[in-house]
C-alpha cells in the first residue's frame, strides 16, 4: 500500500474507514430495543407503516442473532484491518502483501522445479523435445507466454509466424530458435516511397508469380526489373529470402501477411515491422530451454512421426 502520492490520502482513508465502522456500531446500539412494545389490547405495536392494505410493520426488537452477527462483523473488520493492509498505507501487523505472497509461491515453485529443470538444462534440445514430460511443460509455458501472438496451436496469424510448418524466417536450428526467443527479433521491411503505384503493382504481380499465383504477365516482366533493383538485397536474387535479416522466402506459398495483390501492395507501400519480444528478462534460461525444445519439436517431431 505504498501507492499513495501523499500521506494525506492515507490518513483520509484511514479516518473514513474507522469512523465508518464505529458509526455502524454506534448506530446499532442507538437503535437497539430490548423489549417488545405492546398495545393496550395486548397486540404487538406497529410502526404505523402499512402496505397492500393490511400488511403492518411490527415494531419488534432486532433479532438477537442478527445483532450479534452485525457486531461480530464490525469486530472482525477491525481485527482484519489491524493484521492486514487496508488502512491507508498502514502495512498491518503481519506485513502481508499480495506481491510478497506471489514472490514466495514463485520461489517455492522454482525451488521445487530446480532438479527437474537442471536435468533438462544438461540435455540437447533434440533430447528434451523427445521427452513427453518436457513437451508438456513446454506447452504450458507456450500457452502462458507465447500463444497470445502465435496462437495456442502455434499456428500463427497475420503478421505472427506459424511455428509448426517447418518454414523459418530466421532459421529453425535449436541454436537459432533459442537466440530468437532469448533476444527477440525485429523484421524490417522498409516502405518504398520512391516507387510509384505502377511499379509497385508490377512488383506485386512478379512476387505473386514466384509462387505460382495468378499474375498479369505483362506486369510480371516489368516487376522483375523493379524487384532486381530494389528487393534482392534482402530477399535474395532467387527471392528465397535471407534468414540473417528475417526476410521471408517469397517463392514458397507461405505468407506472413498475405498473398493478395492488395496485401503485397500494402507491404511494399507502407513497409512491415514485425516484433518478436525478447524473453531474456521475462523468462529464466531453464524455461527458454524448454520452450526452444517445444518449438523445435512442433515441426521436427511431426516429420519424425510422418517418416
Ligand atoms: C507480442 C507478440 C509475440 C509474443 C508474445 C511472442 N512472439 Fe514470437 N514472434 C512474434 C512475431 C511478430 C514474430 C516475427 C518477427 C519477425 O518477423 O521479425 C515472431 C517470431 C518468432 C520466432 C521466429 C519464427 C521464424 O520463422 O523464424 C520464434 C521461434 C518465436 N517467435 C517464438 C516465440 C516463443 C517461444 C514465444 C513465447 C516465449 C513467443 N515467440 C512470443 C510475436 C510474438
Ligand atoms: C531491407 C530489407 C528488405 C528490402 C529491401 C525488401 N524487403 Fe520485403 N521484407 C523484408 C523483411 C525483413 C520482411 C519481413 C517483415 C516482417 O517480419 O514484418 C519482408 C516482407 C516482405 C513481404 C511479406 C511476405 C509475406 O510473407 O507476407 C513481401 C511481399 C515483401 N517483403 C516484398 C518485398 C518487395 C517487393 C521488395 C522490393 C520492392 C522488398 N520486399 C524489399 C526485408 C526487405
Amino acid at each position: 500500500m505504498s501507492d499513495f502520492l501523499s500521506s494525506g490520502w492515507s490518513t483520509y482513508i484511514t479516518l473514513v474507514t474507522l469512523v465508518g465502522i464505529f458509526w455502524c456500531i454506534w448506530l446499532l446500539f442507538s437503535q437497539r430495543k430490548t423489549k417488545v412494545i405492546l398495545n393496550p389490547d395486548g397486540s404487538v405495536a406497529d410502526t404505523g407503516h402499512v402496505w397492500d392494505g393490511d400488511l403492518r410493520e411490527l415494531n419488534n426488537p432486532l433479532p438477537r442473532w442478527w445483532m450479534w452477527m452485525f457486531l461480530i462483523c464490525c469486530i472482525f473488520s477491525l481485527i482484519y484491518l489491524a493484521l492486514y493492509p487496508g488502512l491507508g498505507s498502514y502495512p498491518g501487523i503481519l506485513g502481508y502483501t499480495t506481491d510478497g505472497a506471489l514472490k514466495a509461491s514463485e520461489n517455492q515453485a522454482i525451488q521445487e522445479l530446480k532438479p527437474v529443470y537442471a536435468k533438462y538444462m544438461g540435455m540437447d534440445i533434440q533430447q528434451v523435445a523427445a521427452d513427453p514430460k518436457a513437451r508438456e511443460m513446454g506447452q504450458r509455458l507456450f500457452l502462458n507466454s507465447c500463444s497470445q501472438c502465435h496462437g495456442s496451436d502455434a499456428g500463427g496469424a497475420k503478421g505472427f509466424p506459424n511455428l509448426t510448418d517447418g518454414d523459418w524466417l530466421y532459421g529453425g536450428t535449436p541454436e537459432i530458435i533459442k537466440t530468437t526467443i532469448t533476444n527477440g527479433r525485429a523484421g524490417v521491411m522498409p516502405p518504398f516511397p520512391q516507387l510509384n503505384a505502377a511499379q509497385i503493382s508490377n512488383a506485386a504481380n512478379y512476387v505473386r508469380s514466384l509462387s505460382g499465383l495468378s499474375a498479369d504477365a505483362s506486369k510480371v516482366a516489368l516487376g522483375e526489373e523493379v524487384f532486381k533493383a530494389n528487393c534482392v538485397a534482402c530477399h535474395g536474387v532467387d527471392a528465397k529470402g535471407n534468414i540473417a535479416l528475417g526476410a521471408p522466402n517469397l517463392t514458397d506459398k507461405i505468407w506472413l501477411y498475405g498473398s493478395s495483390e492488395d496485401t503485397i501492395t500494402e507491404t511494399v507501400t507502407k513497409g512491415r515491422n514485425a516484433m518478436m519480444p525478447a524473453q531474456a528478462n521475462i523468462l529464466t534460461p531453464e524455461k527458454i530451454q524448454l520452450l526452444t525444445a517445444y518449438v523445435w519439436g512442433l515441426s521436427n517431431n511431426k516429420q519424425e512421426q510422418a517418416k
